[in-house]
């Protein structure tokens, strides 16, 4: 079951979510986060690097894996997912870089980098703390709806709406978003300790109610999240606003 926390705004669940992370961290030096990238997680990396600043939040022990990035994007690409991060979070905090993990876009071959990455997973000891973000389609990370689901990481074909989603790190051309990406997989994603999920705006309020109440399909891959024993769904009211009618 997927246990749903409301707030009154993006920006007070932000920064309930950077302190949640902060004491994380102090409990956990060498944390394991699962990060995302998108809109949604915005306040949260702005939270996170005013935290750090004030010196209440220490990542000098930790490590980072994002969930994914787009096929054919070296890191240092200006529109990678990797170069947003850096942009958000990374370079204002202390990271150390070598436990920043990410996919790399641009490995000649994808499949071995792929298992490379559920290696260094493994060797890190698992993720701690996997906050996801959720597509219009119900996907997560980039687990497209489809007739099957991966496990484990992969190389995922991008729907239209997705490339459309993101057409705004390739200035607004959905034809210049890459077609193909890499992801973590659900199994990847479920073999988290604890996962928040996070949601904001009434665009996400159908989305949220199939998440969190509907049937387990393939068709909207985060409605396996609700098997995970640890789930919480952390929403601002909009992205909530349809869920007490379906409760
Ligand atoms: C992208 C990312 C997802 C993210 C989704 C939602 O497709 N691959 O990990 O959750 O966008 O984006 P937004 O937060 O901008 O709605």
């Amino acid at each position: 079951m997927i246990r749903v926390r409301v707030f009154a705004s993006p920006e007070a669940l932000a920064r309930a979510l950077a302190n949640d992370i902060a004491r994380s961290l102090r409990e956990r030096r060498h944390l394991v986060l699962g990060l995302p990238t998108g809109r949604t997680p915005i306040p949260l990396y702005r939270e996170l690097v005013r935290l750090h600043a004030a010196g209440g939040a220490d990542f000098s022990g930790a490590a980072t894996f994002n969930l994914d990035e787009f096929l054919g994007l070296a890191p240092s690409d200006p529109r990678s997912y990797r170069t947003f991060m850096a942009r958000h979070l990374f370079d204002a905090v202390n990271l150390s870089p070598r436990r920043i993990h990410f996919l790399n876009g641009a490995a000649a071959d994808p499949r071995a980098e792929c298992a490379r990455y559920e290696r260094a997973i493994a060797r890190a000891g698992g993720i701690d703390l996997q906050i996801l973000g959720l597509g219009r389609n119900g996907h997560i990370g980039f687990n497209e709806p489809g007739r099957s689901l991966a496990a484990d990481s992969h190389r995922v074909r991008l729907t239209t709406t997705t490339r459309r989603a993101n057409a705004s790190l390739f200035e607004n051309r959905t034809r210049d978003v890459p077609a193909e990406a890499l992801s973590m997989g659900i199994g990847t994603i479920l073999r988290s300790r604890r996962i928040i999920l996070v949601a904001t705006g009434a665009g996400k309020g159908r989305a949220v109610v199939r998440t969190v109440c509907g049937t387990l399909t393939t068709r909207w891959p985060a409605s396996f999240l609700q098997v995970h024993a640890n789930v919480e769904a952390w929403l601002d009211r909009a992205a909530a606003s349809r869920l007490s009618a379906a409760l």
